[in-house]
């Protein structure tokens, strides 16, 4: 079965795109490169473009960009897509420069979210750099990270991601909401990498919740969060442990409304005797919202 291999990159829509650059570079500790004044990009590994930023008002999540293989599996996967119902677009000779691969194509989920599939993308022959770290972020072969967006029909969600795209369901948790009830969310994988994408069955304000970039080294981590502390972006959930794949994360705020996650973890996915398990929590301690 064709299928996806890993969360190529990211895009977004910022209003301040400065404010991002800054951010990125002296925060996180990405490399950016400002492509034209309404255009930074940043890579965090030896892919040229893993995220892309553009000037604009939504300040939200424009594209999931998906690796898969080659463009006869890129045509495989457009075609099923096709019969399955979903409005799929070429990309444009400007998207595919911009993104720097061979070729792309646009879609949309259920619930609207903008994903993208693409394949051959550009390697630089510069290393990254990563002066702020001491190893740098997990990415290459496990993709660039993951992210969680809203996605009410898990039912309809696993139709496309897990059926058509080729991702396997890692596992559930339960999410406690203000009114007692709770809400599910699907973690989708498709490399060793715990989970590229979450799935939460709810509408969510924004295209995504957070997304999430893993660093290589623990100690790179707590370097992080010292960067952020003493920053001026919030700490919206404190150091803590996620109960799936044991990943050890704080997340902060950003120039933009969204989250993003920093993480740590040795977890490897093995295929082999994998088994769905659902979790009661999203932390086994921590992960505390700032104290009023
Ligand atoms: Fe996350």
């Amino acid at each position: 079965m064709n299928t996806v291999m890993r969360l190529g990159y990211l895009g977004f829509e910022v209003s301040d795109v400065d404010a991002w650059e800054a951010f990125g570079v002296d925060l996180v500790g990405w490399q950016g490169e400002r492509q034209t004044p309404s255009l930074l990009t940043a890579r965090t590994d030896t892919q040229a473009r893993r995220l892309f930023f553009h000037q604009g008002s939504r300040d939200d999540l424009i594209f999931a960009g998906w690796e898969v293989a080659d463009e006869a599996v890129l045509r495989d996967i457009g075609r099923q897509l096709t019969e399955a119902g979903f409005a799929v677009t070429e990309g444009s000779l400007a998207e595919v420069q911009e993104r720097g691969v061979e070729a792309l194509v646009r879609f949309t989920d259920r619930a609207g979210n903008p994903l993208e599939l693409f394949c051959a993308p550009m390697i630089a022959s510069a290393p990254c750099s990563t002066p702020l770290q001491s190893q740098g972020f997990v990415a290459g072969s496990k993709g660039l990270g993951h992210y969680v967006a809203g996605h009410p029909d898990l039912a309809a969600a696993r139709a496309l991601y897990c059926d058509i795209l080729g991702m396997r369901i890692s596992d559930y948790i339960l999410i406690p909401t203000p009114d007692g009830g709770s809400v599910r969310a699907m973690f989708l994988h498709c490399n060793t990498r715990h989970h590229s994408v979450a799935l939460v069955d709810a509408s969510l304000p924004h295209k995504i919740d957070h997304f999430c970039l893993q660093m290589q080294a623990f100690q790179d981590l707590g370097l992080a969060h010292d960067r952020f502390v003493a920053s001026r972006y919030a700490i919206r959930n404190s150091l803590g442990q996620h109960p799936n794949d044991l990943g050890v994360s704080f997340y902060a705020a950003t120039p933009s409304r969204i989250s993003v996650e920093i993480s740590w973890s040795d977890f490897e996915l093995e295929e082999a005797g994998w088994t769905t398990r659902t979790f009661d929590r999203t932390s086994l301690w921590g992960h505390h919202p700032p104290a009023k």
